[in-house]
């Protein structure tokens, strides 16, 4: 990503003016998300329900958008990516893998078909995204592989054995995230880890002032979370070899504290 995009303040009136100039036709769109959005926050003031809410509306309309794909092919592309990405850096078929806001089995599909049976463990707050992620698991016919699709309100991770994950894995998740969900996600995935284990996650990343927009889209310095996560105890590093796919986010590898 640019240098000009890294400083850009998407909340900031003088951004969102040259914008709108600049992209006329996507004026109506924006106004209607953002009264959508103010009802939504103003029925769940929690972020979490507030959410799933948007997905639950987003989904509706087409789950594959809701993920943040607007063409199937754009959706084969992002997942390939993942998956490529983590096959290059040594997943195994004996690995153990979370995927935290695994969505509708974008990247999912391809870790479940790659991982032995029952290692593919997928949690999202959406239970509309993840009635979307079992119609991807029938029709790429995995059901052989048995993977775990669960539901959940929060990141403490409690219901989850320890040390028992090699690779624990957040794709766009913490971009629609505030920081207080992050630190939940921090202050617990360190016991879920496997010995020699890591956290992959990605982010929107910002090189001027953290902001976000309609409290759907965050924007966080890496030198933030890299803190955040050594409150935690945990060794945090920015993965450079990611900045060459064509992704508009960052990706941050946490490593198994032990
Ligand atoms: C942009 S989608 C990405 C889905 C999937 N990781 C992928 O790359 O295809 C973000 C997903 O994260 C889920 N999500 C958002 N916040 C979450 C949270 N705090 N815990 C678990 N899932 C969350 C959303 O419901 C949504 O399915």
């Amino acid at each position: 990503m640019s240098r000009t995009s890294m400083l850009k303040n998407r909340a900031s009136l003088t951004h969102k003016l040259s914008y709108a100039v600049r992209n006329p036709a996507r004026i109506t769109p924006y106004v209607k998300r953002t009264a959508r959005d103010t009802w939504l926050r103003l029925k769940h003031p929690n972020h979490v329900d507030y959410y799933r809410a948007v997905m639950a509306s987003d989904t509706n309309r087409n789950p594959e958008a809701a993920v943040g794909s607007q063409t199937h092919e754009r959706w084969l592309a992002l997942g390939e990516m993942q998956f490529n990405y983590l096959a290059e850096h040594g997943l195994k078929p004996s690995h153990r893998m979370l995927d935290i806001g695994c969505g509708n089995l974008r990247a999912g599909w391809r870790f479940i078909a790659h991982l032995d049976a029952g290692n593919y463990y997928g949690i999202d707050i959406s239970p509309d995204i993840l009635i979307s992620a079992k119609q991807t698991l029938t029709t790429y016919e995995l059901q052989e592989k048995l993977p775990h699709l669960t539901i959940t309100q929060n990141l403490k991770l409690d219901f989850l054995p320890e040390a028992h994950f090699d690779v624990v894995h957040a794709h766009s998740v913490f971009s629609h995230s505030p920081i207080t969900v992050i630190d939940e996600c921090f202050a617990n995935v360190g016991r879920i880890l496997a010995p020699g284990g890591f956290f992959d996650f990605t982010f929107d990343r910002t090189e001027g002032a953290e902001h976000q927009v309609l409290r759907e889209d965050f924007y966080y310095r890496t030198e933030t979370l890299v803190k955040l996560a050594r409150k935690h105890g945990l060794e945090a590093r920015f993965m450079e070899d990611w900045e060459t796919r064509k992704h508009g986010q960052s990706k941050i590898r946490v490593n198994n504290p032990s």
